[in-house]
């Protein structure tokens, strides 16, 4: 296939496209604005693959889509672009609202003129929090933070365009992710390198909050599945094998590290916090998907990749990083 990945310099767009070039021979261009959280060396082993281009552009500008929708033949478009910290969306809502809207907004007009598939990353967090049992696709949306608020609305969109104008769309929820690439705001990559370098490790409240754990090759999958075989119109809610407590996945990455327990620190919990994340994920199930990585392997993995890949860390350790740690946390890093 043709496809245009927005967001494909990010976390897991990146390992999205690099699994559509390399497992199924895609053809892949990326248009990615190149926030604090995209970066091209996330793709740069992308480059000279057969189709592969890079555009940096916002998805909010619909010059900058249709040039590369001219320039790619896409077929197809799958959304990835957003701000993605629920903590940035507390201290800043502006560029969520902006990009979550607008750009979903625009990348919608441009499948609806050109007869495009359209499938659009979302997350569990849409559904807000669940002390007890699973999210089904058919829970209620009931969104905490800017982030899922504004996630929630570009989903609502999304299900207009089908159900007004016919665009073949679809939505992929997914749960928690970690693995490789994931920028170091994020709770595991954080923890992981304050920890090797000695710096306390954050823990918001009393660390009891639960997440789903999915490895970003599962979700990325997971995507891929709802793209060639999801029905149009339907939501697919992928979820990982694993949930965790925060204090649990924290006490496991201090015992892989070799750090020391007494780096561990309770602070402010971030406001609003939600609880407990849980998916159920029969739908996508059924279309013979299911997550292959558990999470006692995928932390060992995930860790040793950031012991080893000092390349990709050290220039965001060192830059603008190090002043939102400083705003977001109250302290500098070593
Ligand atoms: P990320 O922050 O690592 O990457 C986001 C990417 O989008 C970056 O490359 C950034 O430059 C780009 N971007 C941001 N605004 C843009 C704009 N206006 N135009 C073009 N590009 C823009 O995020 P991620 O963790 O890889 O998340 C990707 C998607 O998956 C998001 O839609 C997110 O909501 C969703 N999701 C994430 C998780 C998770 O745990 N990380 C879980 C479920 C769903
Ligand atoms: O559930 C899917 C969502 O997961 C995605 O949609 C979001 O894009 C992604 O950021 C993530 O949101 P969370 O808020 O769950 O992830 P985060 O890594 O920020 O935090 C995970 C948990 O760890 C959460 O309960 C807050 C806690 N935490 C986080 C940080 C950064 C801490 O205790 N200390 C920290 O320093």
């Amino acid at each position: 296939m043709k496809l245009l990945v927005c967001g494909g310099a990010g976390f897991i767009g990146s390992t999205f496209a690099r699994a559509r070039v390399r497992e199924h021979g895609d053809e892949v261009a990326v248009l990615d604005k190149l926030t604090y959280a995209g970066r091209e060396e996330n793709i740069q082993d992308l480059a000279d693959a057969p189709g592969f281009s890079f555009v940096r552009g916002a998805i909010e500008d619909a010059a900058a889509v249709a040039g590369v929708l001219d320039a790619s033949g896409a077929e197809a478009i799958v959304n990835f672009a957003a701000e993605t910290h629920v903590d940035r969306s507390i201290a800043e809502p502006d560029a969520f609202v902006a990009t979550h809207a607008f750009g979903t907004y625009v990348l919608l007009e441009a499948a609806r003129e050109r007869e495009l598939r359209y499938v659009q990353v979302s997350t569990d967090e849409v559904y807000g929090s669940i002390e007890v049992g699973t999210f089904t696709e058919d829970s209620p949306l009931r969104p905490s933070s800017p982030y899922s608020a504004t996630k929630a609305g570009a989903d609502l969109l999304v299900q207009s365009y089908f159900h007004t104008y016919g665009v073949p769309a679809v939505i992929c929820r997914g749960s928690n992710n970690y693995g490789p690439y994931q920028y170091p705001e994020k709770l595991i990559p954080l923890m992981v390198l304050n920890a090797l370098h000695g710096d306390a490790l954050p823990v918001y409240g009393d660390g009891m909050q639960v997440r789903n754990w999915i490895h970003s090759s599962d979700f990325a999958a997971a995507i891929g599945r709802v793209l060639v075989d999801g029905v149009a119109g339907e939501v697919y809610n992928a979820g990982g094998p694993d949930e965790q407590a925060n204090i649990d996945v924290i006490r496991r990455i201090v015992e892989l590290t070799g750090a020391d327990s007494s780096q561990i620190e309770h602070v402010t919990d971030r406001p609003g916090h939600d609880r407990r994340y849980s998916l159920s994920s029969e739908r996508v199930r059924a279309l013979g998907w299911q997550p292959v990585v558990r999470f006692e392997e995928g932390i060992e993995q995930t860790v040793a990749w950031y012991r080893d890949n000092s390349w990709w860390w050290e220039p965001i350790r060192s830059g603008e990083y190090r002043a939102y740690y400083e705003r977001q946390y109250g302290r500098s890093l070593r």
